[in-house]
């Protein structure tokens, strides 16, 4: 023991002044938001929402799973040659009342689930001409889905798997707790669940694919990997500035559009409106793999 420790120290000797950083402090300060705005003029960098948080603390908020798709990559063949890609693109503008709301997975590694359900309620929308205009489910993913887990993460692939064999009710039915229950056999008032489903599952990799792809249907689920400084976005296009990896996330694509010749992506976040541009945020083609695993499927209407 008394060896063990005196190597130990030996070590830390030998390597320096090592900047530990003590997980009970916040992870970031003012002046590190300075750096990150002085370093690059894409975003902008605020206090704001992260606040006091820890490196603990913001672990839960990127819990996606990234890894290789188990649905075969969606192949447009012509389509793609032929397609007309708008230089920008928002789905807030060409469906106004199919783009729903941002939500709020609060304390609760539940992203995938929102990325899947919010997409799927948006194309439901579009697909039916608003006849169907639903918000989904998020928390019945956390509780029936359990190819995932919970609020400790999961696949967005494998939640639209199951949304096409299951369904998911509406959101009003089994409303969101922030935390795993079991799989209700019934609407939290006791009515009898009522399902909508995916009719079909494609995963789309790379810029003109996830753009034909919600040119066609709306929104995409996507996944990406989030580094500590994204905690801190409030505006501008995103580009990884600073900050180790956090984990993965799952979000919603909406559109696109372009900044000083930068072509970027909309996206939702699922973190409340208090986080970014009021809940969304922009990010540059490429970034953190935000563009090279998307899924979403045709809705059943
Ligand atoms: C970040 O930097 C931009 C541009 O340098 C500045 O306008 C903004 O006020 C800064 N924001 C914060 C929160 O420091
Ligand atoms: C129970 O909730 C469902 C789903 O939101 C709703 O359609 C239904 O009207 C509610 N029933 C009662 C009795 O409140
Ligand atoms: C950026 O978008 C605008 C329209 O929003 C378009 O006129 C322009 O050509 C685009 N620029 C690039 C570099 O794509």
């Amino acid at each position: 023991m008394k060896i063990l420790l005196l190597s130990a120290l030996v070590v830390l000797a030998l390597s320096g002044p090592a900047i530990v950083r003590d997980p009970s402090a916040p992870l970031f300060t003012q002046e590190d938001i300075d750096l990150i705005n002085q370093s690059q003029d894409s975003w902008t960098a605020s206090l704001d929402w992260v606040g006091s948080m820890t490196a603990e603390d913001v672990k839960k908020y990127a819990t996606t799973q990234i890894r290789p798709r188990e649905f075969p990559e969606f192949h447009w063949g012509a389509v793609l040659e032929n397609l007309q890609v708008p230089a920008s693109f928002d789905s807030r503008n060409q469906w106004p009342s199919c783009v729903h709301p941002i939500l709020n997975q609060g304390d609760c590694g539940s992203c995938w689930a929102f990325g899947a359900t919010e997409a799927l309620s948006d194309r439901l929308c579009i697909g039916s001409k608003g006849s169907i205009n639903v918000v989904l489910s998020p928390q019945y993913l956390v509780d029936c889905d359990h190819t995932s887990q919970g609020c400790s993460g999961g696949y967005p692939d494998l939640a639209w798997s199951f949304m096409k064999t299951n369904g998911v009710p509406t959101y009003s039915c089994v409303g969101y707790t922030a935390a795993n229950g079991n799989c209700p056999k019934t609407c939290d008032n006791g009515s009898s669940l009522q399902f909508y489903k995916a009719a079909s599952v494609s995963t789309y990799s790379g810029p003109s694919s996830i753009q034909a792809a919600i040119l066609a249907g709306g929104p995409v689920e996507t996944a990406f990997s989030v580094y500590e400084d994204f905690m801190t976005y409030s505006g501008g296009v995103y580009k990884h500035t600073s900050g180790g990896y956090v984990g993965g996330h799952a979000v919603k694509i909406i559109g696109w559009g372009n900044q000083s010749g930068t072509n970027y992506w909309i996206c939702a976040n699922s973190w409340g409106t208090s986080w970014g541009i009021q809940g969304f945020f922009w990010i540059a083609f490429g970034q953190c793999g935000i563009d090279s695993q998307a899924v979403a499927g045709s809705p059943l209407v």
